[in-house]
């Protein structure tokens, strides 16, 4: 049988009435790092807004430190440097490939990105070899932009409203690749979600594969919210592509990957034009390379591929139910306790999905979402993020066209920043605010904000906050913990 990794005695699990005492599984850089709150105290920075970019792992940076002093210019310069940063730099393509689970022939192309890695493999897509036309993609309306935009934008998209439980999903995606196939105008792709950002959730990936692969389509998973929680296998699901990004997989470093199979990518056009994508160039015509480097063109960014294959390596040594195990408690108690409070509601998209990953989102009745992530970080430091998460078509089919507030969460996550967030919000519906708050520039921001302004504080200022350990903090963590 083809399955993510999961943990499904997690599952099974009670609820934990609290999660305080829960420590990160993994060190992450900056997890000391102290801001100023309304009140005049300062406190640990808790960063509950992962699902965004997440901080680099400890042993990330360590190996960024490490490969530094060797870095030199890549695949054309002929000293010895320049041979040991290619060879990190391949070496770095390998081990992020065998990471998602690469088969032997599938390419590991390094990119920005998910955005970047869904928009190249966009302009891969062959034209239907009968008519000529565009490739057609199915694409559901949960997706993040990045995997909805790219296919609008450069092939034939089809967009499926998605149903309100998992079975009923599957069964829209199923007749709608069907009816397609035997209209005689089949799909090439199917371009999927392997997590929510909005809420964690999935559709099972072996039966949308074995949906895809009976009607002849192709699979694409945008593996942003799912390759940083869950151990994912390209060869064991049966999936054919994967996208996904560096700085949401505790390598901020500027690099993603796209992985997957070779074909599309070997016949599609260069994403970019330019050096180290071509055989050979003459004024007119040009001998383009196929394998990476094909999509590859301009100096690749190699600190950012040593980086994101550091994070595989550390994420591959983790114990994958530990890992799990720390995930489920923490969405757990953050799903129950915000449940638990008056004029709290959380979002999910449909009844009956298993195993979400560590993403939550809810609105608070009464209070614009801006509002509420402009109170929790000015009077509990605590970052969370609000809107409609790149992903408007979901937000207005839930009925949140408002926007919500989004808390996620990962392996540098303590229970004790979940629980802040749990009792900030109490706190929030019982009393109300403590600072006043006003719109400016279509922003939510505290009046007469006491706090240092980050963009007036200079470089040495902004360094000078973060360079503050826990020790100096821990008299002064709010009371209401
Ligand atoms: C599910 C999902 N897909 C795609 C993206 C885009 O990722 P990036 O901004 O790294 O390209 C995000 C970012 O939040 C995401 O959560």
């Amino acid at each position: 049988m083809t399955t993510l990794i999961t943990e499904p005695a997690a599952q099974a699990a009670p609820a934990p009435a609290t999660v305080h005492d829960v420590p990160p599984v993994l060190p992450v850089v900056g997890a000391d790092t102290l801001v100023p709150l309304v009140d005049g105290r300062q406190v640990p920075y808790a960063n509950l807004d992962v699902a965004a970019s997440a901080p680099a792992l400890q042993a990330v940076a360590d190996r960024v430190s490490r490969v530094l002093p060797l870095y030199a210019s890549v695949h054309r310069g002929a000293g010895y440097l320049s041979q040991v940063s290619t060879a990190l730099y391949e070496t770095a393509r390998r081990t992020v490939g065998t990471f998602v689970g690469a088969r032997d022939d599938d390419l590991t192309i390094v990119t920005r990105n998910t955005t970047d890695s869904l928009n190249l493999l966009a302009g891969c897509v062959p034209a239907d070899p009968v008519t000529g036309e565009r490739g057609r993609v199915l694409v559901l309306d949960i997706e993040h932009h990045a995997n909805l935009l790219p296919w609008q934008r450069v092939t034939d998209a089809t967009v499926v409203t998605g149903g309100p439980t998992v079975s009923a999903t599957l069964a829209e995606i199923e007749e709608e690749l069907r009816s397609a196939a035997v209209a005689g105008r089949p799909y090439a792709l199917l371009a999927l979600t392997g997590a929510s950002n909005v809420t964690g959730e999935a559709l099972p990936v072996a039966d949308v594969v074995a949906a895809a692969h009976g009607a002849g389509a192709r699979v694409v998973l945008d593996g942003a919210q799912l390759v940083p929680h869950r151990r994912f296998s390209l060869a064991e699901t049966g999936v054919d592509y994967v996208a996904f990004s560096g700085h949401k997989t505790y390598a901020p470093f500027g690099a993603g990957a796209l992985v997957g199979r070779r074909d599309w990518l070997d016949a599609g056009t260069p994403y970019l034009a330019g050096g180290g994508a071509v055989r050979r160039v003459r004024t007119a015509s040009t001998d383009w390379h196929e394998g990476p480097a094909r999509h590859e063109a301009g100096s690749p960014n190699v600190i950012g591929a040593v980086a994101l294959a550091a994070a595989c390596d550390e994420l591959a040594a983790l114990d994958p139910r530990a890992a799990a195990r720390h995930e489920d408690a923490l969405r757990r108690r953050l799903v129950d306790g915000l449940g638990e409070i008056d004029r709290v509601e959380v979002v999910h998209v449909w009844d009956d999905a298993v195993d979400p990953v560590g993403v939550v989102t809810f609105t608070v009745s009464g209070y614009d979402p801006g509002l509420v992530a402009a109170y929790l970080s000015a009077e509990h430091g605590i970052g969370v993020r609000d809107g409609r998460f790149c992903a408007h078509p979901l937000l207005g089919r839930l009925g949140f066209d408002a926007g919500a507030v989004r808390a996620s969460v990962g392996l540098g996550t303590a229970g004790e920043e979940v629980e802040r967030l749990v009792s900030a919000v109490r706190s929030l519906v019982d009393e109300g605010p403590q600072a006043r708050y006003d719109v400016v520039d279509s922003l939510w921001v505290v009046v007469d904000d006491p706090r240092p302004v980050p963009e007036g504080s200079g470089l040495e200022g902004l360094l000078a906050t973060a360079a503050l350990g826990a020790d100096e903090a821990f008299g002064c963590l709010p009371d209401d913990l």
